[in-house]
């Protein structure tokens, strides 16, 4: 009896400290950082999962490096300083590679291409970028539209959002004249919502890519050779095409 009890305990032990190893075998946690409000590089999708483009280049980049990849959904114009300071290891987030950005983390190579454009309703007698001028632009804080609108048309010219969603809504309620928001975000907003268009203009054509701490310069290196892979293997392409139809 006392011998049928032991086994059992052992066995129990073990299977125990199989799942300890399994743990182990599944490597170190990547955390990633991201804003999950813009479609289709990120949202929130299925059982509340931030979903999207930058969601599985990560995933892919963090299997090649044998890691596990966690996503962490945050304010956009926090997104920097967590990674600088160590909250996350990467950001993920469309976000464009800037040169005062740089300033504070360094890039990975670049793998998508986004522009800036314009949102209008429908109605609008607002026709090209030169027609911005006097009109009240929404944007989300911190992004290059809010940048580049905030340098172009001044301050008083932008009304800041904290996502594009947001700024759509602000628009579509004429709080705002336009927004000023990346191009594939800006499509899925115009096709998800009534009375909106794009404007035929391409305010700024930029580079997106992963942000690492200037300190992780190992990290950088790996995830810029598993993304060489990834992108030879026409694994980027496949992802992106997934999600953005030609
Ligand atoms: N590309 C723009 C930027 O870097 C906007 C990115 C916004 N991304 C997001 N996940 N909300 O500023």
């Amino acid at each position: 009896m006392t011998k049928k009890i032991l086994a059992f305990a052992l066995a129990a032990l073990m299977a125990f400290a199989l799942v300890g190893c399994d743990n182990a075998a599944e490597g170190e946690v990547l955390t990633m950082g991201t804003n999950a409000a813009f479609p289709p590089y990120e949202f929130v999708g299925e059982n509340n999962e931030v979903a999207g483009i930058d969601a599985e280049i990560a995933a892919a980049v963090a299997e090649k490096m044998g890691m596990k990849l966690e996503i962490k959904d945050m304010a956009f114009d926090s997104l920097i300083t967590a990674v600088s300071t160590g909250a996350v290891d990467v950001v993920l987030a469309g976000m464009t590679v800037t040169e005062e950005r740089k300033e504070s983390v360094n890039f990975s190579d670049s793998y998508a291409t986004g522009i800036q454009v314009v949102i209008v309703t429908e109605d609008s007698a607002i026709a090209s970028l030169d027609d911005l001028a006097g009109k009240k632009i929404g944007v989300q804080t911190g992004t290059t539209g809010d940048i580049y609108c905030s340098g172009d048309y001044g301050e008083d010219a932008v009304a800041r959002y904290d996502n594009g969603a947001l700024a759509v809504a602000a628009l579509q309620n004429g709080q705002v004249d336009c927004v000023v928001i990346d191009n594939e975000p800006a499509k899925a907003f115009v096709e998800a919502n009534e009375g909106l268009k794009l404007l035929d203009t391409e305010y700024a054509v930029e580079d997106y890519a992963a942000a690492i701490a200037k300190e992780n310069t190992d990290l950088l290196d790996k995830f810029n050779a598993a993304l060489a892979e990834l992108k030879e293997e026409g694994k980027i392409d496949e992802i992106i095409a997934k999600y953005i139809k030609a």
